[in-house]
């Protein structure tokens, strides 16, 4: 086993770990974070995005370890009393239809908005090809994240 510190949605927990769990995992099972779903568990579909130190990661092929003295956010840490605005804009959009890549979409796009405030569909498109919908929702999708750009998501 391995000692843990890690900070999730602004609450630090200290755990021991085996050193083979996968963060998506940890979040999961440990923590309860289940708002962050398992789609592949291969790092293909990027449903479980999250953000590590303030940039995507598939919590799949992170270790728990690996997130030792990190900060992580997770789609249930990304309202701050309200919807974020790209929560607004998929619902507003109707961005979803199973809903199961939203989480992962959302967190994604965030990290793409925070490197790109205002990105050209071309380049939503672009940031978002490590996340797959199943459903085929695309061009709603890439339609909310140009919503939030605008409503100023990225701020
Ligand atoms: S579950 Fe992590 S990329 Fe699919
Ligand atoms: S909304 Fe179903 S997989 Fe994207």
């Amino acid at each position: 086993m391995a000692s843990i510190t890690v900070t999730v949605d602004g609450v630090t927990y200290s755990d021991d770990v085996e050193p083979r769990l996968l963060l998506v995992h940890y979040l999961r099972e440990r923590l309860g974070k289940i708002g962050t779903p398992v789609g592949c568990d291969t790092s293909n579909c990027g449903a479980c995005t999250v953000h590590m130190n303030g940039v995507s990661v598939k919590s799949c092929s992170v270790l728990a370890v690996q997130a030792d003295g990190a900060q992580i956010t997770t789609i249930e840490g990304l309202a701050n009393g309200e919807w974020h605005p790209l929560q607004k804009a998929f619902h507003t959009e109707h961005a979803l239809q199973c809903g199961y890549c939203t989480p992962g979409m959302i967190m994604a796009a965030a990290d793409l908005l925070r490197a790109n405030p205002n990105p050209t569909d071309e380049q939503i498109r672009e940031g978002l090809e490590g996340n797959l919908c199943r459903c085929t929702g695309y061009e709603n999708i890439v339609r909310a994240v140009r919503r939030a750009a605008e409503a100023g998501a990225a701020s």
